[in-house]
C-alpha cells in the first residue's frame, strides 16, 4: 500500500475487515514488521484520537513514532508555491517535506481544509505535496477532504455491532457553532457506498456532499423520515460543500437546532446505535440522553481507531519489507 486516502486504497472490504478482526484479537503479532522503522506523524491541526491511536498502533507494530506539531514544535510552514515569504512563515513545505522524509519510512499528515478556496482544498494541495516531495507512503490523518482512518474505524464498528446482514445506516447533518470541514462525512459516505449497507444521507438543503463522495447514496431532506427504521445513526456537522452554490463553500447555512439528534429522533429508528467520530458538542449535535445511552457507540468507535490505522500501517510495512 503506497498511500491511504480513499476506500479503494484498502482493496476488498471483506478482506480488510477480516484483517481488522485479526489485528484486534492479537495486536502484537506483527511487532517484528516495524523493527528499525519510523513513522512521522505531522499535525497542522489539533487531535486527540488520531494522534494517540496512531502512536499506539505504531508501538503495537514495533515501529518508532515521531510526532511533529507544525507551528508549535516546528517553524511555521508556508504551503503555497510562488509566494514571497515575507510573513510569519519561516520555512516552505518544499524543503520541510523532504527533510522530514529523510528521517522516516512512512508519513502521516493531518491538515484540515482552510474552507476559503474550494479548488485548493478539493485538490488536496497540501497532502499531494507530501506525496510528491517525500517519496514515502503517506496516510491521511484527516486532510482537506477525507478522513479514511476514521471511516475505516466506523465500518469496523458497524460490522461488529450490526444485527442484520444489511443494516440501514443514516448519515445525519447536525448543528454546530463553527464552520467545520467535510472530510468526515465525505469519507463516511465513500466507505458506506462501498460497504454492504442501506445508506441514506440527510441534511438541510444546500449541504449536498460532493458527488465524488456521495455517489448514488439516497439523500432525504426530511430528517425524521430518514431516521425511520434505521439501525445506525451517524451524526456529524459539516459546512457547505459548495456543490449547488460554489460561493457558499465553507459557510454555515443553518444552525437549526431541530436537527440535534435527541430521543424523539431515535424513537423512530429500529433501536439504532448512535455514532459520532468525536470530539462532539453535547446538546448541539446530540442530546446528553442519546450519547449517554447504552446504544451509543462513540467510545468503541474511537477505540477502533487503533485497529483501523494499525491495519493500514501493517500493510505499508509489509510492502516496505518485501
Ligand atoms: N475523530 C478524530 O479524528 O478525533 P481527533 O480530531 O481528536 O483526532
Amino acid at each position: 500500500m503506497k498511500s491511504f486516502f480513499h476506500v479503494q486504497d484498502i482493496g476488498n472490504l471483506s478482506t480488510a475487515l477480516e484483517e481488522a478482526r485479526q489485528v484486534k484479537a492479537n495486536p502484537f503479532a506483527w511487532k517484528h514488521l516495524g523493527e528499525n522503522k519510523t513513522i512521522m506523524l505531522v499535525f497542522f491541526n489539533s487531535s486527540l484520537r488520531t494522534r494517540l491511536s496512531s502512536q499506539k498502533a505504531a508501538y503495537n507494530l514495533g515501529m518508532n513514532p515521531i510526532v511533529l506539531n507544525i507551528g508549535q514544535d516546528s517553524w511555521k510552514l508556508e504551503t503555497e508555491l510562488g509566494v514571497v515569504m515575507d510573513g510569519d512563515k519561516s520555512e516552505h513545505l518544499r524543503e520541510a517535506i523532504p527533510v522530514m522524509a529523510s528521517y522516516c519510512d512512512i508519513i502521516g499528515v493531518r491538515s484540515f481544509a482552510g474552507l476559503q478556496d474550494r479548488d485548493f482544498d478539493y485538490a488536496e494541495t497540501i497532502l499531494q505535496q507530501f506525496v510528491q516531495y517525500s517519496g514515502k507512503p503517506v496516510i491521511s490523518l484527516e486532510s482537506a477532504t477525507v478522513h479514511p482512518c476514521q471511516a475505516f474505524a466506523d465500518l469496523i464498528t458497524i460490522d461488529e455491532y450490526k444485527k442484520k446482514a444489511r443494516p440501514k445506516v443514516v448519515l445525519s447533518w447536525a448543528p454546530h457553532p463553527r464552520a467545520l470541514p467535510q472530510a468526515v462525512p465525505n469519507s463516511f459516505a465513500e466507505w458506506m457506498n462501498a460497504a454492504d449497507v442501506d445508506f441514506v444521507i440527510t441534511h438541510p438543503e444546500g449541504y449536498e456532499l460532493d458527488p465524488l463522495f456521495a455517489g448514488n447514496a439516497k439523500v432525504e431532506y426530511d430528517q425524521m423520515k430518514a431516521f425511520e427504521g434505521a439501525d445506525f445513526i451517524y451524526a456529524k456537522n459539516w459546512s457547505c460543500p459548495g456543490v449547488t452554490n460554489p460561493a457558499d463553500y465553507g459557510k454555515i447555512l443553518s444552525k437549526d437546532m431541530s436537527w440535534t439528534v435527541d430521543e424523539a429522533h431515535m424513537a423512530v429508528t429500529d433501536n439504532a446505535f448512535f455514532m459520532h467520530c468525536l470530539p462532539v458538542r453535547r446538546n448541539m449535535i446530540v442530546s446528553d440522553a442519546v450519547i449517554d445511552a447504552p446504544t451509543s457507540l462513540v467510545i468503541p468507535e474511537a477505540a477502533n481507531r487503533v485497529v483501523s490505522i494499525q491495519v493500514v500501517m501493517k500493510r505499508m510495512l509489509e510492502a516496505l519489507n518485501l
